[in-house]
Formats: C-alpha cells, sequence, structure tokens
C-alpha cells in the first residue's frame, strides 16, 4: 500500500518537474515546423504553386527540374511574394532556411528570406525569379 502511494507521488513529481520545461519546448517545437518541399506544377515558362501551401508558413521551397537549386519563395503580405534561389553567392552551398534568414551551412553567410546579404563572407545578394500570383497560384517564372 506504502510503495503505492509512493509510485503515484513519484509519478506525479516528475509531471511537476516537467511543466516549466513545457513553455520553452512548446516555443522550440513551434519554430521547428517541417519546411514544407513542392515541386509544383508546370505552366509555360512558369512554375505553379497553390496559395493553399502559405497558409502554415509564410515561405515553401520550389523543387523541380527547371531550376539549378531549390528555391525558397516567400510571401512578404497577401499582397507580395518573392522568389530567391538558395544557392549561396560565396562559394554555391545550398542555404537552409533558419528562422526569418537564410543560413549557409559552409562558411556561415546569412541572407534575407528575399534575398539581401545579411552577413559575409558573401557580397552579392541571391538570385531573384520574376515573381507573380493570381487567385490560385504563385508563379515562379523561368
Ligand atoms: S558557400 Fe556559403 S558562405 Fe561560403
Amino acid at each position: 500500500m506504502f510503495s503505492l502511494d509512493r509510485n503515484k507521488f513519484l509519478k506525479f513529481s516528475g509531471t511537476l518537474m516537467s511543466l516549466p520545461l513545457l513553455g520553452p519546448l512548446a516555443t522550440f517545437l513551434s519554430g521547428c515546423a517541417g519546411i514544407n518541399y513542392i515541386q509544383g506544377v508546370d505552366f509555360k515558362n512558369k512554375t505553379g504553386i497553390t496559395l493553399n501551401e502559405f497558409k502554415i508558413q509564410s515561405f515553401v521551397v520550389l523543387e523541380n527540374a527547371h531550376f539549378r537549386k531549390p528555391v525558397l519563395i516567400y510571401k512578404k503580405s497577401d499582397a507580395e511574394f518573392t522568389s530567391v534561389s538558395l544557392r549561396c553567392t560565396h562559394k554555391g552551398c545550398e542555404l537552409d532556411p533558419s528562422g526569418n534568414k537564410l543560413v549557409c551551412p559552409c562558411h556561415g553567410s546569412e541572407f534575407s528570406f528575399e534575398g539581401k546579404v545579411l552577413n559575409p563572407p558573401a557580397k552579392d545578394d541571391l538570385q531573384k525569379f520574376q515573381t507573380s500570383f493570381d487567385s490560385e497560384y504563385v508563379y515562379v517564372h523561368y
């Protein structure tokens, strides 16, 4: 009888001790939402991505044969989308979205989602692609 009470106490104590970690853990996990990689739909000289793809995150990563490296498509607002190559302008490594910027795993350059250099060694902004949209798709032109 005593050991059962002790077990319940230990479980309860363990639960209580973990509570302070839940807030930071939830914050950490929300920042780790998976990256949405998509192929898009081919149109003449452009690839379309449905607007629904931007409901969860403000960006998606487009990967298909029309582009040498993946392309980050960023929804800046309901009326503005941009798209940039994820090829680092320093020595060509593929950039990783991290928080609200793009980080190069090779030498640490950082870029904004709109392709501006934030931190060297890269000196040049990222390649941009013409981007347009209608009521159904965002289009990246090639
Ligand atoms: S290749 Fe990106 S910083 Fe060097």
